[in-house]
């Protein structure tokens, strides 16, 4: 048991007077050799309830002292654990798993203490919260390699989005030497020059062809006496795929006809679960609040054979309408799950409440950037116009009047 337990060392970053916001870790087993060696700045930004109903949000930055006392080596089937706590009761995690030429991260998760009145004023739900997120923090590296990355990633998990820089970074480290440099791609858009094939036939090129519309699709939601959610909308899936350490964007259209969709109604909160057996579920959670109706999470399930990726976002307020109306949006729109993760939507009708007779409410039709601009100033330049012409007619009509007394 004792050979499971790790020591830890942590030095500090620059001059320690200096606040670089940036931690720095290593982490040893128990002959004093680094298995983990972890340097980056971080920001962290957390939304949380407060006691009147309105969301707060807080920003807070890694400190340079950490305390990397729960972090371990790993052994047997036992992952790798980079852990830092620091601060009231926050901490930051990350596990590793490897296969015989990568290594990879698996689940980040992220406590927080609402208990912190300091930090958390006025919080409605006070205790620990963890936030995890399955999204990889950086794609598949090589094992030996250190990933390095100095242009800023952001993952988002609930109620925290989470901002990366400046990250240096690498598991299962060989004889307490840090291997050879691997760059994240946003820091080197060409091929890395350690690349041996860089002929552009060999080269992978991002997909350009252009992708087919979805088709829309119409589901609903049912409880015991009848439909209670509506909705149909065409679905296509814009999501990134690390391959050879690139970010390869994908399209994925949902196909409705092999979609089935689920979910649950309540007074407050609707579900829409939409299953395309393909290897997709996408989950819209609907809230309502006082007497308005909004999507707050989209939550996306892939899988590809047993590998399943999820991610999700929380914070949206998007498709808004009032309660007892439904939601169109004939136009195409963008939800961002996460970075590596946006849906696109085209004709949205929604009503997730007060469904009457399974049909369809009166439309609130979303905002059109360039019609609703053009309107006011159509109108108001039309009012202009006339307003002129009725004066410029009233000043012409009293000189003819004029005149004409001065004739008689
Ligand atoms: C581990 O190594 C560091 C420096 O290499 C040294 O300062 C420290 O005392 C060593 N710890 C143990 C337990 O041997
Ligand atoms: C990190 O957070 C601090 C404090 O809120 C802010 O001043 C700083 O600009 C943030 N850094 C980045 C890169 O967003
Ligand atoms: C709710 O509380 C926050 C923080 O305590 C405060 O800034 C905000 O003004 C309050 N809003 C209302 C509507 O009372
Ligand atoms: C990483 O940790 C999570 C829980 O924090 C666990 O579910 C997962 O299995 C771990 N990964 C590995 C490879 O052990
Ligand atoms: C959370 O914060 C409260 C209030 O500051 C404190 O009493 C408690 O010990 C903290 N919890 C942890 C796990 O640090
Ligand atoms: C680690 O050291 C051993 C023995 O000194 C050597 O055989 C091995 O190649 C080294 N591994 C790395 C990655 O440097
Ligand atoms: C089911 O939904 C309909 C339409 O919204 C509603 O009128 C009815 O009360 C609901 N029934 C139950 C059992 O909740
Ligand atoms: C998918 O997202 C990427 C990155 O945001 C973007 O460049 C690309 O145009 C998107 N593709 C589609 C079909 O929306
Ligand atoms: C769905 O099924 C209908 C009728 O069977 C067919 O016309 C349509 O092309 C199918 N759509 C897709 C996207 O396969
Ligand atoms: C996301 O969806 C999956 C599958 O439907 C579910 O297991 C998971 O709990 C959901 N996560 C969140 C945060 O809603
Ligand atoms: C599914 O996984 C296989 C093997 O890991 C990979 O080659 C393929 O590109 C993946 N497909 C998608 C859509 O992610
Ligand atoms: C629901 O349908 C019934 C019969 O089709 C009709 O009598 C009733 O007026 C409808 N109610 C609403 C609210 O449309």
């Amino acid at each position: 048991m004792d050979r499971l337990l790790c020591c830890v060392t942590l030095s500090l970053l620059g001059l320690g007077l200096l606040q670089t916001n940036a931690f720095d870790v290593h982490v040893t087993d128990l002959a004093n050799k680094t298995c983990i060696y972890a340097s980056m700045k971080a920001n962290f930004t957390i939304q949380y309830d407060t006691n009147n109903d309105t969301r707060a949000d807080v920003t807070l930055q890694a400190p340079d002292s950490v305390n990397a006392s729960g972090s371990r080596c790993g052994e047997g089937t036992e992952a790798p654990l980079l852990m830092v706590a620091f601060g009231n009761g926050l901490s930051w995690s990350l596990n590793f798993t490897k296969n015989d030429t990568k290594y990879s991260s698996d689940v980040l998760t992220f406590t927080y203490n609402t208990s912190d009145t300091k930090l958390f004023p006025d919080a409605k739900r006070q205790g620990l919260l963890t936030s995890t997120s399955h999204s990889s923090f950086f794609g598949a590296v090589p094992l030996n390699e250190t990933y390095k990355c100095d242009h800023g990633d952001t993952v988002i998990s609930e109620n925290v989005q989470q901002l990366y820089w400046n990250v240096i970074l690498q598991a299962y480290v060989q004889n307490s030497t840090l291997g050879n440099e691997f760059r994240c791609s946003a820091d080197s858009p060409t091929p890395s020059p350690t690349a041996h094939n860089t002929t552009s036939a060999t080269t992978p090129k991002p997909t350009t062809k252009p992708v087919d519309n979805p088709a829309v699709g119409n589901y609903f939601v049912s409880n015991g006496t009848g439909k209670c959610l509506l909705a149909s909308m065409g679905l296509q899936i814009n999501t990134s795929l690390q391959v050879d350490g690139k970010n390869i964007w994908t399209v994925l259209n949902i196909d409705p006809n092999t979609t089935e969709s689920s979910g649950s109604c309540g007074n407050d909160s609707a579900i829409l679960r939409l299953n395309d057996h393909n290897a997709t579920v996408v989950e819209f959670n609907f809230l309502l609040k006082k007497n308005n109706f909004h999507l707050q999470e989209v939550n996306v399930t892939l899988r590809n054979g047993s590998a399943t990726s999820q991610t999700v976002n929380s914070n949206l307020s998007l498709w808004d309408a009032s309660v007892g109306n439904s939601y169109l949006c004939h136009k195409e729109q963008l939800i961002s799950v996460s970075e590596d993760l946006h849906i696109n939507t085209f004709s949205v009708r929604v009503q997730p409440f007060s469904v009457q007779n399974g049909t369809y409410s009166t439309a609130e039709e979303c905002f059109d950037s360039d019609l609703n601009f053009l309107i006011p100033i159509a109108v108001g330049t039309v009012l202009i116009f006339m307003i002129v012409l009725v004066f410029i007619s009233y000043l012409i009509g009293r000189r003819k009047s004029r005149t004409g007394y001065q004739s008689v």
